[in-house]
């Protein structure tokens, strides 16, 4: 057993090839969220969760949230997949939503860029960006912010935006000291 451990859910798979790649990189452990308990992953001295993120919240985090007294001094690393261009916005808007202010303060949070693929949708994932795309086309097209653009852009696409290179800061973070 390694002492880190990716642990992962993914509607799409966008978020699964993140976990993939960052347990590569770490000659990690790595487990979808549910395949694992809390006592197997209280042993591990850096957990890194990866989520996929839907309507602001974060895939598979209650098994963090909801065990966190037994997890507060082990190195947290979050890391939501969205769709999302805006970088420092999109941090602060996800961390509000689905971190406690001690967790604010306590774990490292990344948002990498996932992809869109209206052809695996589910009806109920594609109806809700079916509505998001109706009132996006609603508004004044001059007043549209980039992630607004974006959907417009890519509604009924499969559209990639995985980036390899988007895991190293979080790889730095586990190998220092901090
Ligand atoms: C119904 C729905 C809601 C979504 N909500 C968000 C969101 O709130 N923020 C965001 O950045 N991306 C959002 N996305 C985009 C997904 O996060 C993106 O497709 C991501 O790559 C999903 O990861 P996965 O393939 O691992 O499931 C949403 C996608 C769908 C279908």
């Amino acid at each position: 057993m390694s002492n880190a451990v990716v642990v992962y859910k993914s509607k799409y798979g966008s978020t699964e090839k993140y976990a993939k790649w960052i347990a590569e990189a770490l000659s990690a452990d790595i487990f979808k969220s549910n395949q694992i308990k809390i006592d197997k992953l209280e042993k591990y001295t850096t957990i890194i969760h990866c989520g996929g993120l839907y309507v602001g919240g974060i895939l598979g985090f209650s098994l963090i949230k909801n065990n966190y007294p037994k997890l507060h001094n082990k190195k947290l690393i979050i890391v939501a997949v969205g769709a999302t261009q805006k970088k420092e916005d999109a941090v602060e808007e996800v961390k509000n939503k689905n971190l406690t202010d001690e967790m604010k303060n306590n774990v490292h949070f990344f948002i990498l860029r996932g992809g869109l693929n209206y052809k695996k949708m589910n009806p109920l994932d594609r109806f809700l960006m079916y509505m998001m795309y109706k009132s996006i086309k609603a508004k004044d097209p001059e007043k549209l912010d980039n992630d607004s653009k974006g959907v417009l852009a890519t509604y009924g696409k499969v559209v990639d935006f995985t980036n390899k290179k988007s895991i190293e800061p979080i790889i730095d973070i586990v190998r220092t000291n901090c």
